[in-house]
């Protein structure tokens, strides 16, 4: 309605985010997590996740440009896609384990670099793999969001005690509160 101000509508684009795991158990909670934060997506945001970590190949930087495998080629396509990317991820002999790091060698040369970028935490004592994860994610130029650290401690639970937590009011109120701390950093940048 031409004149009337009032009436106008904003439209704020939706934002797209790629969650990813970096377990591949079958029982993960760090995938549960991701799971629980797609369900859990304010409004104006819709969370996917990744779920071709344990299909790619091994990062080997003679494999790129038109020799990419079609594995890592998808996944490039999805982080520059995306508008931020948010990242799980268990601690195996206080490191990052080995799929996860290879999945961000793979977009490390180009889709990574300004990236919005969140590590949330299913284990509170994985803080050698959070710092590690952390360092490696600002070296390779992704735009790390630090203000908020989404903790549900899921360490050692089984599926339905999982499920369980993860349905709990303060659980889903966590998760859509750091979904939107994130995509206000997203929006400001
Ligand atoms: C090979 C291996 C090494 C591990 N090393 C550590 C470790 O150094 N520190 C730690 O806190 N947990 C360690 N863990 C435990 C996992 O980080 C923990 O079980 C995590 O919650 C698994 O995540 P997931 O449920 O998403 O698979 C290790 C587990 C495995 C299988």
């Amino acid at each position: 309605m031409p004149g009337n101000e009032s009436s106008k509508l904003i439209s704020i684009p939706l934002l797209n985010i790629l969650a990813i795991s970096g377990s591949l158990r079958a029982a993960s909670t760090n995938s549960a997590l991701s799971a629980g934060l797609a369900q859990n997506a304010p409004t104006g945001c819709r969370v996917i996740v990744y779920d071709g970590l344990g299909r790619l190949p091994i990062f080997n930087p003679d494999d790129e440009g038109e020799r990419t495998p079609p594995q890592a080629s998808a996944l490039i396509d999805a982080v520059t896609a995306a508008d931020g990317v948010i990242v799980s991820c268990p601690e195996y002999a206080h490191g990052v384990p080995g799929g996860l790091k290879n999945a961000l060698d793979v977009v490390s040369r180009d889709a990574a670099v300004g990236k919005p970028a969140m590590l949330v935490h299913a284990s509170p004592r994985s803080l050698f793999a959070r710092a590690a994860l952390a360092e490696i994610m600002r070296t390779m130029s992704f735009a790390l969001f630090e203000d908020t650290a989404l903790e549900i401690a899921l360490l050692g639970k089984k599926p339905p005690e999982v499920d369980r937590i993860l349905s709990e009011p303060a659980s889903q109120l966590a998760m859509h509160n750091a979904i939107s701390a994130f995509t206000d950093f997203i929006r400001s940048r």
